[in-house]
């Protein structure tokens, strides 16, 4: 069985961008595939994080995999601080990656190009530490948003500069990106990625968000005024969003599809159409988390997560560790 791995930050609340370019996908997967699911948690706190939020969106993070339909019994769930080889692997990555490879990354570059301050050399190396991630268990997929893309292609090649210097120690694993949805849009802004760190909350619906709320986003949602729904990115970047979420939410229903059933009428139909296919994914989420929250699933889930999961990642380890000669055997 070909085995597939990814992880999210637990920064903020888990949104709908995070659910359809990522979390849906995972849980689509799980039959297939042997799923290792993970939280980021060392990822995150290469920003600033208020201690008892980051607390609590661990927790819900988790609760938000299962809520999603993610199967302890299929998938192997885990924090990536339960790990402990990962930071490790990440550090010996960290010292293979060249420093013209992470001034390329784009993540990185958009934060110094908007001349944020006090940026640190953890969000800088992140890369590496995401490498080891994801090699530490011979992923051979990795199902991400579009923005990860870059992330796994610096993997592939440490993956490849590593095999190249000590032998063969790592798959080289591919990103998998959705056709549909890699890449959602602020509701505010679409020009913006929706993203947790939105200026305002109005452009981004997070999975938890009570659903008046969430109906009052889309319905406000930025649009044009060529009264017609129609996927053009150029020209209609709002609609095309609110399609490819509506497609999405779908079981992925071709562009042409939903441009032929709201021929003619108006965006406001089209935006209530869309409204409601969030509110009804929203809801059946909501229900499962408000039952989990409230059960110890989640650490029974966590402890036999982070067992499996690091067997599979100190044997890796300790091949690189003797590869490189770093063990007295
Ligand atoms: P993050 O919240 O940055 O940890 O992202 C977790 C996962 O969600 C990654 O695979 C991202 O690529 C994906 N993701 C985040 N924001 C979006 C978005 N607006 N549209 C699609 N995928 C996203
Ligand atoms: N960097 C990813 C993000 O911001 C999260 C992440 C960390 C990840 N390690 C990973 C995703 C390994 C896939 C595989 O979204």
């Amino acid at each position: 069985m070909k085995r597939m791995l990814s992880g999210i930050k637990p920064t903020g609340q888990l949104h709908l961008g995070n659910y359809i370019g990522a979390l849906k996908h995972f849980v689509e997967y799980q039959d297939e595939y042997e799923m290792l699911a993970f939280i980021a948690n060392l990822h995150c706190i290469t920003m600033p994080q208020d201690p008892s939020e980051l607390q609590k969106n661990l927790t819900d993070c988790v609760a938000l995999y299962l809520a999603c339909g993610l199967d302890p019994n299929k998938a192997t769930i885990f924090l990536q601080t339960d790990v402990k080889s990962h930071a490790q692997l990440g550090y010996i990555m960290c010292c293979h990656t060249y420093l013209g490879e992470l001034n390329r990354m784009t993540q990185f570059k958009d934060k110094m190009a908007k001349n944020e301050t006090n940026l640190t050399g953890g969000l800088y190396t992140y890369p590496s530490l995401m490498a080891a991630d994801i090699l530490i268990y011979d992923a051979d997929y990795v199902p991400v948003g579009e923005d990860q893309k870059q992330h796994v292609e610096l993997t592939r090649d440490l993956a490849e500069r590593f095999n190249h210097k000590y032998g063969d120690l790592f798959k080289v694993p591919e990103p998998l990106v959705s056709k549909v949805g890699a890449r959602i849009m602020s509701l505010s802004d679409p020009s913006k990625k929706m993203s947790k760190s939105d200026d305002s909350d109005k452009g981004c619906i997070y999975l938890l968000d009570d659903l008046k709320v969430a109906r009052k986003k889309v319905m406000s949602a930025v649009t044009d005024s060529l009264a017609n729904v129609k996927y053009d990115v150029v020209n209609q970047p709002g609609i095309s969003n609110l399609m490819q979420i509506y497609s999405s939410l779908s079981n992925d229903l071709p562009f042409e599809e939903i441009e032929k059933e709201f021929a003619g009428k108006g965006y406001g139909e089209f935006k209530k159409a869309v409204a409601d296919k969030v509110c009804e994914t929203l809801e059946i989420i909501q229900n499962r988390y408000k039952e989990i929250i409230d059960s110890n699933i989640i650490e029974t889930t966590l402890q036999q997560g982070a067992k499996k999961a690091s067997e599979i990642a100190d044997k890796k380890l300790d091949d690189v560790q003797k590869a490189l000669g770093m063990e007295i055997i």
